[in-house]
């Protein structure tokens, strides 16, 4: 499950201009924020291979990365950002829900969830909505690293009532992986599990 060469292959303002390939390929999604090129870059051990930001929004086009010359990464812009205007979440919307329903090489989601702030109704929301679809997801709980004292709860209380929101919805949960893009924190459990998925 090494990870060797990483490529930019496009970025795409479509569904239907994003590369066609007969490779597997992992999709990341999750809000605005949570820290999905974050985890790329984590992944694949480079600071830089997708672009990240302390601002939202950062991430506005599907991008496509080729790993080992033989299954592809892709980054796509996050939802529920609040402060985008209307138009704009409109807009992701439709075009990252037409990707998910064309891509017939999508081997699973990883359904990014921030673990340093209590269950958002919008990422049940999404799961439902990837269900519905039949498209398979992973979660990964993103910033297991912040610890928080005094005020707040910490990741794990975070986690715990995640899980209960989950299973409250599903009879058998999808498989989760807790991550932090800093410690590093899940990064080879999570590379194991893309790898048994895609049987290589
Ligand atoms: P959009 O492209 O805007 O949707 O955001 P994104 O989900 O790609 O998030 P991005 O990777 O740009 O990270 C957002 C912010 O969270 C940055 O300031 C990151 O440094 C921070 N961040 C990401 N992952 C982690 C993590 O595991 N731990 C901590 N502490 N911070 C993180
Ligand atoms: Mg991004």
């Amino acid at each position: 499950s090494k990870i060797k060469e990483v490529v930019f292959v496009k970025s795409s303002s479509r569904a239907k201009d994003c590369p066609k390939h007969d490779r597997p390929e992992f999709a990341i999604l999750g809000r605005s924020n949570v820290g999905k090129s974050s985890l790329i870059n984590a992944l694949v051990r480079k600071k830089d291979v997708a672009l990240t930001s302390k601002k939202p929004g950062k991430t506005k086009l599907i991008n496509h990365f080729l790993v080992n010359k033989s299954w592809y990464f892709v980054d796509l812009p996050g939802y529920g950002f609040a402060k985008a205007p209307e138009a704009a979440r409109m807009d992701w919307s439709a075009f990252t829900k037409g990707f998910f329903l064309n891509r017939d090489n999508l081997v699973t989601v990883l359904l990014l969830v921030d673990a340093s702030v209590p269950p958002q109704r919008i990422d049940l929301d999404c799961a439902n909505w990837l269900g519905r679809n039949n498209i398979p997801l992973t979660f990964v709980f993103t910033k297991c690293d912040k610890m928080k004292g005094g005020k707040g709860k910490r990741p794990d209380e975070n986690l715990r009532d995640f899980k209960q929101f989950i299973t409250e919805n599903y009879k058998q949960h999808p498989p989760w992986i807790m991550t932090s893009s800093v410690t590093g924190l899940g990064r080879d459990e999570l590379l194991l599990h893309m790898s048994q998925l895609r049987n290589y």
